[in-house]
């Protein structure tokens, strides 16, 4: 059995596949359940998750690897079959989002410290055993005039090193996800302090890696784009397709294998027009692609709407924006295929 985590994380990034978090916490599905007036509930957030896990060609396709959520790692499908074999079934790797939150961090007002570190070594082999060869870490980094604090971030930094240590000792492939907030307070950030702060955050990540001894080659990069707040957006494609190029060149080694990008709040088309923007035409060492929540679930959650006569319009929705984000992954998506289909 090849289980080592170089050939997961090779999986993870295999060409034209990606990612997709499905990994919301309770309180986050119940927010995205709110916008399609749908109560969350065990069973109708297992119905939503299964629908998507059951997008056959999409998941076989598109899709190298789904985050879960705890409770989707240990739930059952309608028919019985746990999730976590219909993933495997359609060729894809489980993962779990393992850490419990980004929580106010003492002293630091307006910044997070994520917490999960204390007895994760014992959560991470319950969920090897169940079935996850990956998991996820999200450190979120806030943008004002004043933030982030070289504190703030250190104190992300490390955590997320520890965390990956404990994955990689227990066999599983860490996504390390530092996420400088497009959509933060204010949120009127321009592109060049973006920039700035995600340069610097990065920097910091890999030598805190590199003091927790973690093994480039197994682990993944799951990083925010290099891209204007969400109220001030001007910079074009290409902008934030070169300066995210720029920035990565600058701090992320060649032995990492991969890079998974999150969405962030971009819409559908954005986040996919930027990822074939950062795709094409350029030779990378590292393995680019999606690991897009909100980007890839959002039209099949409007599509569904709840309702389980809208199941297959709901599968269409999340094939076509799969399919989508595959094309850009290998930089060949164009506008003109969105009107196609
Ligand atoms: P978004 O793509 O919605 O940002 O979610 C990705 C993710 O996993 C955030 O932690």
């Amino acid at each position: 059995m090849s289980e080592r985590l170089e050939d997961i994380a090779a999986a993870m990034v295999a060409k034209g596949k990606g990612l997709l978090a499905a990994d919301e916490s309770t309180a986050t599905i119940g927010k995205r359940f709110e916008t399609i007036g749908l109560e969350s509930t065990e069973t109708s957030r297992r119905d939503y998750r299964e629908m998507l896990l059951r997008t056959d060609d999409a998941m076989k396709s598109c899709i190298s690897g789904v985050i879960l959520y705890e409770e989707t790692l240990f739930q059952k499908a309608a028919d019985g079959t746990s999730l976590v074999d219909v993933i495997r079934a359609a060729g894809a790797v489980p993962g779990i989002k393992v850490d419990t939150g980004a929580k106010p961090m003492a002293k630091f007002p307006g910044e997070t410290i994520t917490e999960g570190l204390d007895g994760l070594a014992a959560r991470l082999k319950t969920y090897y055993d169940a079935g996850a060869r990956f998991a996820k870490w999200r450190g979120v980094i806030s943008i004002s005039d004043v933030l982030p604090t070289r504190g703030a971030v250190r104190a992300n930094a490390q955590a997320l090193a520890r965390y990956a240590a404990l994955c990689q000792e227990a066999g599983i492939v860490p996504i390390v996800e530092p996420e400088v907030l497009m959509d933060g307070t204010p949120g009127d950030h321009t592109i060049e302090r973006s920039y700035e702060v995600t340069e610097n955050v990065l920097r910091i990540v890999f030598e805190e890696l590199a003091e927790a001894r973690i093994s480039l080659e197994g682990m993944i990069l799951k990083p925010s784009m290099v891209i204007d707040g969400k109220k001030n957006r001007k910079a074009s494609v290409n902008e934030v397709a070169d300066r995210t190029i720029e920035v990565l060149k600058r701090t992320v080694p060649s032995a990492v294998p991969g890079i998974a990008f999150l969405s962030g709040g971009q819409s559908t088309e954005e986040a996919t027009a930027h990822l074939s923007a950062i795709v094409a035409g350029h030779t990378l060492p590292w393995g680019l692609t999606f690991s897009y929540g909100r980007a890839l679930q959002a039209e099949a959650l409007t599509a569904w709407g709840g309702k389980p006569e809208n199941i297959a319009a709901g599968q269409r929705a999340f094939l076509h924006r799969a399919r989508m984000c595959s094309l850009a992954a290998t930089g060949g998506w164009k506008k003109d295929l969105e009107k196609a289909a």
